[in-house]
């Protein structure tokens, strides 16, 4: 397994070897890689001949007083995952390497709309600072695929339209949500959660799963779900974000009269860890 560590090793190196034409898929991350990453790279296995994880916590997607500095760091042990998994490139930059001018002074990628609903809203920075990562990743590797997880939805359906808008050369390919026996999403950021903590944090998909059941009996009015959820949530002592039934492509609100297929998000914080979760409903 080859680790790249700056752009001029990316370009001289890697850009020669990519003559040969073999299809590339790239799993983007911010590495402390776990199962739900690992599933990624083996889609990206099974879709394409070679494979290159790239790692790296990037600054622009983190708002004033989010976890940029205690995110956690661990390539060498993210790199002995991949490496046994047979992985053939990992694509580790520093962060002076991706922005040269600073990350303030960088051109920035942004999809208005579908990254102002949601997670857009109490993170209002936040897709702006993905997709600008996201789309410099994919103009300097040049993949044939990219793999991304459905645990973050709204990032995964963002960067779907990105890819549209801008004709970027790439098939974008969904993996779904890995998750622990107790149903809790896989996240590098569950390690922030106290042990008591930890016991409550099941209960965000407990709440997304009471919800699909009541619609499933025939409940449709969305404020009404969306309340309750959030109430249970709030027992649990989640402090709600939102809990939103959504079209599953638009992400608006859904009108469960007529739509057959929704997602529903919902974002809540446990003490100060913002955990994200969803589920699809197709009837
Ligand atoms: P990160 O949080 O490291 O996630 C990398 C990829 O792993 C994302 O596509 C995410 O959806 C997927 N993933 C994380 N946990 C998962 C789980 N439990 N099940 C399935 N997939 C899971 O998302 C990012 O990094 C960044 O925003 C990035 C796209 C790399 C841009 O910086």
């Amino acid at each position: 397994m080859k680790i790249i560590h700056s752009v001029n090793e990316l370009t001289d190196q890697f850009m020669s070897w990519r003559k040969n034409d073999a299809p590339l898929a790239l799993v983007p991350t911010m590495g402390n890689l776990h199962e739900g990453h690992l599933q990624l790279v083996r889609l990206a296995q099974a879709t394409a001949q070679e494979v290159m994880v790239s790692i790296f916590v990037n600054p622009l997607q983190f708002g004033v007083g989010e976890d940029y500095q205690q995110y956690p760091r661990t390539l060498a042990a993210d790199c002995e995952k991949l490496a046994a998994l047979g992985v053939s490139f990992v694509f580790a930059p520093s962060v002076t390497d991706l922005y040269p001018q600073g990350e303030n002074n960088s051109t920035r990628v942004m999809v208005p709309h579908l990254g102002e609903l949601l997670c857009g809203m109490s993170r209002p920075q936040h897709f702006q600072g993905v997709t600008t990562i996201v789309c410099k990743l994919f103009n300097l590797i040049r993949p044939d695929y990219a793999i991304f997880g459905e645990k973050d939805y709204q990032q995964l359906t963002i960067i779907k339209q990105m890819v549209t808008d801008l004709y970027l050369p790439v098939s974008i390919i969904s993996a779904p949500i890995v998750r622990e026996s107790d149903g809790l999403a896989l996240s590098s950021r569950n390690q922030y959660l106290t042990p008591e903590q930890r016991q409550y944090a099941p209960v965000l998909y407990q709440t997304l799963l009471e919800t699909v059941a009541r619609i499933e009996q025939g409940e449709n009015n969305n404020l009404l779900l969306e309340q309750m959820a959030k109430e249970r949530l709030k027992q649990a002592n989640f402090e709600p974000d939102y809990v939103r039934i959504c079209h599953p492509m638009t992400l608006v609100e859904a009108n469960l009269q007529i739509d057959t297929s929704v997602r529903i998000l919902a974002a809540a914080k446990l003490g100060r860890t913002r955990l994200i979760d969803n589920v699809a409903l197709t009837r």
